[in-house]
Parts: C-alpha cells; sequence; structure tokens
C-alpha cells in the first residue's frame, strides 16, 4: 500500500506491513556497516521518514549510493518501530526506484542546511522543499481552511467578488489599471489617439483593492457574506509589510453596527489561532524553535486574552502622554503610524487592541459618519509584534451622507451607482472588515517578511516565476 509519510510515522496501516512511501531526499548517510539511512519527505507532515536500505538490494550502488538531497524515490519495505530517539516508525527498503536524480548535486540551491530568506526568494520554485516553506505552506492551507470552516458554522456565505473591477474600493488611487497585448486593436479616443485607459474592451477597468462594496450588496439579501481572494494594491511601498498582490478575507454583516464588528473580529481570529495550535503542533514547534521563539506562547496569550477597545481619540492622548519620542508627532487628526500603534499595543496595554471612530478625513468614504460629525465608526485591529491586521468599518448606510462623502473624496457617482442603490433600496446598517492573510500569517509562523508568506510574491521589482 501507498501511503504518505505522515501515516507511515505513525504506523499505518501497522507495524509489519508493507507499504510505499513517495517523497524528495532529504539527506543519505551510509554506515560502516554496509547500510544507508535515506530520510524523506513528501510534505504531509513537518518529520520525513527514514528508510533504512541494505547494501544488498540490486541498484545500491549504481542508484542508492548516488542518492542526494532533492533526488525523487519510491521505497517499498517493510514498517518498523525506528530504534532512533522516539521517532515513531521507520521503513526496513526492499526496493528503492529513483524517477528523478538531481543533475548536479554541489549546484543544486536547496542544500541541507539553513539558506538565507533572501536566498530562497530567489528560488521561489524550490524553496517548498525546505523545512520553513513546507511548513508555511501547510499553515497556509489550515488557517486557509479555518476562516472557512469559523465563517460557514457562524452561517456565512462565500461570495466570488470580481478581481477585474471599475471601482476604486477604497478611494486611494492605488489601483493597477488593465491593459492590452493586442496592438492592432488598441483603444483610441475621438481624435484617433491612442487612449490606454479605455482598454478593457473600451472601458476603463482595474484589479480589485478590495472586493467590500461588491460584497456588502450580497449581505443586503444573504444578511452574513464574506468574499475570500486575491487582491491588489498600487502603492509601491517597499516594506516587510506590503505585497503588490496578497490575499484577504472580508467578513460583512447586516443589522450590525462597530461593536458587533468587533465582537466578530475577536472571535474570528481567536477561532483561527485556536485551530492553528490544535492542528499544526509539528510545525508550531519547529517555528518556536527556529523562527520565533514566542510562536506558540503569543499565539495562546492571544486566544485568552480579551481585546482591548480604545477609541481613537483615546488613543491620542495616550500617545502624548507616554512622554515618548516619536518621528511623527501626534495630534488628534493624524494617522496612526506604525511606532505609534506599536506602542498602544506593545508597551501601553501589552494585548491586541482594537482602535475605533477615527477622524473623517483619513478615512475611506464608505465609513458611517459619527454623530459628532468628526468620526467615522472605523476599526483597526492591532496585535503586538504586527500591528495592523484588520481594518473594518461600520458602513454609511444613510444615502444623502453617502453622496456628501463621495463628493468630498472627489468620487464620480455615476460609476458606484449600483452601490448608491443598496441605499435606496432597503438600507439596513451593516458592517465588515478586511483581515490581510498573509500578515495574519507572518505572524502565526513568527516570520518577519511578508514576502515569505505568499508562494510567489509579487512586490515592486519582482515578478518572475
Ligand atoms: O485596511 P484595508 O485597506 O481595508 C480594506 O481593504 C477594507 N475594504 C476591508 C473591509 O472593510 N472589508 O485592508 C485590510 C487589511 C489590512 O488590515 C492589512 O492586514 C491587509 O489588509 N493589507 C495588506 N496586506 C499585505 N499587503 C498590502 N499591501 C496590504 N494592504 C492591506
Ligand atoms: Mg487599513
Amino acid at each position: 500500500t501507498v501511503v504518505s509519510v505522515k501515516q507511515a510515522l505513525a504506523g499505518t496501516p501497522g507495524e509489519g506491513s508493507e507499504v510505499t512511501v513517495r517523497g524528495w531526499v532529504r539527506t543519505r548517510r551510509d554506515s560502516k556497516a554496509g547500510l544507508s539511512f535515506v530520510h524523506i519527505s513528501d510534505g504531509s507532515c513537518f518529520a520525513p521518514i527514514q528508510a533504512v536500505v541494505p547494501a544488498d538490494l540490486p541498484n545500491y550502488e549504481n542508484e542508492v549510493q548516488r542518492l542526494t538531497s532533492g533526488a525523487s524515490v519510491i521505497v517499498t519495505g517493510t514498517l518498523v518501530t525506528s530504534q532512533g530517539k522516539g521517532q515513531g516508525f521507520e521503513i526496513q527498503a526492499a526496493k528503492v526506484e529513483v524517477p528523478g536524480f538531481v543533475d548536479d548535486p554541489e549546484t543544486y540551491p536547496i542544500q541541507p542546511k539553513q539558506h538565507s530568506m533572501e536566498f530562497l526568494r530567489e528560488v521561489a520554485h524550490l524553496r517548498p522543499r525546505t523545512n520553513l516553506f513546507g511548513a508555511v505552506t501547510r499553515m497556509r492551507h489550515t488557517v486557509m481552511m479555518a476562516i472557512h470552516r469559523f465563517l460557514t458554522e457562524q452561517g456565512f456565505y462565500w461570495i466570488n467578488t470580481p478581481i477585474i473591477t471599475t471601482s476604486d474600493a477604497e478611494g486611494a488611487g492605488d489601483m493597477f489599471r488593465l491593459s492590452t497585448l493586442d496592438l492592432a486593436n488598441l483603444p483610441r479616443d475621438d481624435k484617433g489617439a491612442i487612449d490606454f485607459r479605455k482598454d478593457f474592451f473600451g472601458r476603463e477597468a482595474f484589479l480589485t483593492v478590495s472586493g467590500q462594496l461588491n460584497v456588502e450588496a450580497y449581505c443586503l439579501a444573504m444578511s452574513k457574506v464574506y468574499t475570500f481572494g486575491p487582491t491588489f494594491r498600487a502603492e509601491n511601498s517597499n516594506t516587510a509589510r506590503h505585497l503588490a498582490e496578497f490575499w484577504m478575507v472580508e467578513p460583512e454583516i447586516a443589522f450590525a453596527d462597530l461593536n458587533d464588528n468587533a465582537d466578530l473580529a475577536e472571535a474570528f481570529l481567536k477561532s483561527i489561532f485556536r485551530t492553528v495550535l490544535d492542528e499544526r503542533q509539528d510545525d508550531m514547534a519547529f517555528f518556536a524553535e527556529r523562527v520565533h521563539p514566542e510562536a506558540i506562547t503569543r499565539l495562546q496569550a492571544f486566544v485568552d486574552a480579551p481585546f482591548e477597545r480604545i477609541q481613537y481619540t483615546d488613543a491620542i492622548e495616550i500617545l502624548k502622554k507616554s512622554g515618548k519620542k516619536f518621528e511623527f508627532p501626534v495630534a488628534w487628526g493624524v494617522d496612526l503610524q506604525t511606532e505609534h500603534e506599536r506602542y498602544l499595543v506593545e508597551e501601553h496595554v501589552g494585548r491586541p487592541v482594537v482602535v475605533m471612530n477615527y477622524p473623517e478625513e483619513i478615512k475611506a468614504f464608505y465609513m458611517r459618519l459619527n454623530d459628532d460629525g468628526k468620526t467615522v465608526a472605523a476599526m483597526d485591529v492591532l496585535a503586538p509584534g504586527i500591528g495592523e491586521i484588520i481594518g473594518g468599518a461600520q458602513r454609511e448606510e444613510r444615502l444623502d451622507r453617502l453622496d456628501a462623502r463621495m463628493q468630498q473624496f472627489g468620487l464620480d457617482p455615476e460609476t458606484y451607482g449600483w452601490y448608491r442603490d443598496l441605499r435606496r433600496y432597503g438600507t439596513v446598517p451593516h458592517a465588515g472588515f478586511g483581515l490581510g492573510f498573509e500578515r495574519l500569517l507572518c505572524y502565526i509562523c513568527g516570520i518577519a517578511n511578508i514576502r515569505d508568506a505568499i508562494p510567489y510574491p509579487r512586490v515592486a521589482g519582482s515578478a518572475e516565476f
């Protein structure tokens, strides 16, 4: 029977049975006693399995002894309890097939040693073969599934919102414009000049920055919905927290206000972390040992601690009274910078913080104006060690106020006609937020750079692979 490395390590289907495992060689060590120990990974779990290969196999000299890191193997043999330090089962090999050797072992990029993260980004197609990226890859899947499971259990529907769009969901102008390669049929304006803006079959179109506006429409029919997919930002910020292409999960709830939204965000994050601690113990142990010493303890603390809710206005007072010298001066009306967020979360509160009700000028047009006329019902969830992980708001459900804010932001009401309709036909208070998936993953795994939380990172100056 063919089994995964994970199954074999756990002794499935039983001590003494004949099994076949298929995977890639991590290491090979030959003993003087005429045996080789080959460690094999197939991605199914953190640990490799050991195959003990006797020298009397017919292909021992010309194949087994040529096995190097990265070669693919199919090993059939008997499952036996491992003599080694408490590591489950191993395989007493009776047959070793080699579908593919490594052409030039000396120059194979993934050697069995620790590589720098910068180097591994240059070999993004091979980095899943490392311990670290194997663990990140399993974690990415587990977290995605935890998100779908939590929302499904809470009665949400997953809505697939479009990637090609004409509206700027954040009104921030950070969109990539689509263009065509059809040089013969480039769009022309009235005077016959090429008009690169009209490239989507005669219209201007962009890659979406957020599925929020589209998902709001479904919220006002289905009550609890979310969109979860890739989003794109043309902000050219070369930081460890920004990608040009990242995944975002955006739940949206009807008949809900900002407090309901914060409640959902808290329950959501805690549920994800509980799942991770429960289901990915082998990978979490590795992250804690090799990547971030507090990887496990801080997730546990997160799950146990009630989030602190702070009004933006109070946050500004706290920062002013801190006696800290910030690079960006603090005053009511400024957006919180990373250094401010870090002080609030790490030094002042020491737990996750939800900052609520920001000045209206610094937040998006769709956010609901509060009765004070100066703030909007926005919220950011800030986590120790990472900063903003969630951004959300109660939406402006009143047409007149929405129109006023769109005008203030210079947005064309015609482009947003369908969005305005939602306020004309059965409007209700509703709210939602966006959770940056890669920022979340960085936090869980303890990795410092967001480029290592997505298989193929897209940032300014890098789009190969
Ligand atoms: O705060 P943002 O811009 O909010 C929205 O897009 C709303 N439409 C969400 C909503 O209310 N439905 O983005 C939400 C989150 C941020 O908190 C951050 O975690 C992540 O998305 N994010 C990025 N992650 C990686 N690279 C970037 N360039 C990011 N920009 C935002
Ligand atoms: Mg934000």
